[in-house]
């Protein structure tokens, strides 16, 4: 194998620069030529592509964003589309391909290597929702903004004896919302994965006012429902002065931390390595400390689930 390409596809995260630093530095160190696709699958189909230089990855590995620009591409989910881009792969003599991004983007990557072109993953994105890795890339940045963001809505809180609802983002994964809360104690904490009832988050409320508690933090993540509505419902119940925060998109920025940097560089790293020893059709994941691939197949046949201790210990800890 002589040409690689990668690209970065669906949302960004922080740390796809690390991973894609990792891919092009550890591609050129064993002797390839490494191509940067830009746009993800959007420019793949336009033939957006460019062979990256050491420097061309210099002075990015503590950048948030991707340089490779992303895109959601709905005519690469066509055939159509998917053959137009083996098509520019194939003229521009790629042998193998490395997708950075969600399980959407590995299932496009499936596709191109049934086509023909050796495809490795590499999770990237904040929302941790990837079966069989432990983590994504970008996921540990966003709990730490979430965290700062917390911290600092929690002046105010205590300030004014308010109770607020903080609603983070996580897709349909409750990991953002779980880390997040339990790195903050938060009263309550709302995931898609666990059923909650209404009441049961006014008692815990009313339990905590019982024993002179000023203020209140409840994190929900956008996977249950709007924060809106649950602010709403609990001002009605009990009459208190309630705020809303939506974080919204401060969450998928900013410089990425060690953890993550030092994931993206291993995680791309992998890629490369299995790449260069014929291996394709299989995302990175990483399984208490060991970074390692695993096929598509089995891989995206799991079902992601987030580590439901955390939330057990959460409900304890903010009896
Ligand atoms: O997948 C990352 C993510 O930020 C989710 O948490 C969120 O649901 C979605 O992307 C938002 O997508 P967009 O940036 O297209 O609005």
């Amino acid at each position: 194998m002589k040409k690689i390409a990668v690209l970065t596809s669906g949302g960004d995260a922080p740390g796809m620069n690390a991973a894609i630093r990792a891919v092009v530095r550890s591609g050129i160190y064993y002797g390839l030529d490494v191509y940067g696709i830009f746009r993800g699958y959007s420019g793949l189909i336009q033939g957006e592509m460019k062979k990256l230089t050491l420097g061309s990855v210099g002075d990015i590995i503590h950048r948030g964003g991707t340089i490779l620009y992303t895109a959601r591409c709905e005519e690469f989910r066509t055939e159509a589309g998917r053959l137009k881009a083996v098509e520019k792969l194939k003229q521009a003599g790629i042998e193998g391909l490395i997708v950075i991004g969600g399980d959407g983007s590995f299932r496009g990557a499936q596709k191109l290597t049934q086509l023909g072109i050796p495809t490795i993953g590499v999770p990237g994105t904040i929302d941790n929702d990837i079966p069989s890795t432990d983590f994504t890339i970008g996921f540990d940045t966003a709990v730490n903004t979430v965290i700062r963001c917390i911290d600092q809505i929690r002046d105010t809180a205590s300030s004014h004896e308010r109770t607020y609802v903080v609603e983070v983002m996580g897709r349909d994964a409750g990991d953002i919302a779980l880390w997040s809360g339990l790195g903050d104690g938060a009263e309550s904490i709302l995931i898609p994965e666990a059923h909650y009832h209404i009441d049961e988050i006014i008692h815990r409320l009313r339990r905590g006012y019982e024993r002179d508690k000023k203020h209140s933090i409840i994190v929900v993540a956008e996977g249950v429902g709007s924060g809106v509505k649950i602010g709403e419902q609990i001002k009605e119940s009990t009459g208190w002065e309630t705020r809303v925060t939506v974080l919204g998109h401060i969450q998928r920025g900013g410089s990425p931390t060690a953890f993550d940097r030092i994931l993206a560089s291993r995680m791309g790293a992998k890629a490369v390595d299995l790449l260069r020893s014929g291996q394709k059709d299989q995302m990175i994941a990483i399984r208490n400390q060991d970074v390692m691939g695993i096929d598509f197949d089995v891989a995206l046949a799991q079902k992601h689930i987030p580590n439901m201790d955390l939330y057990e210990l959460a409900k304890i800890l903010s009896i």
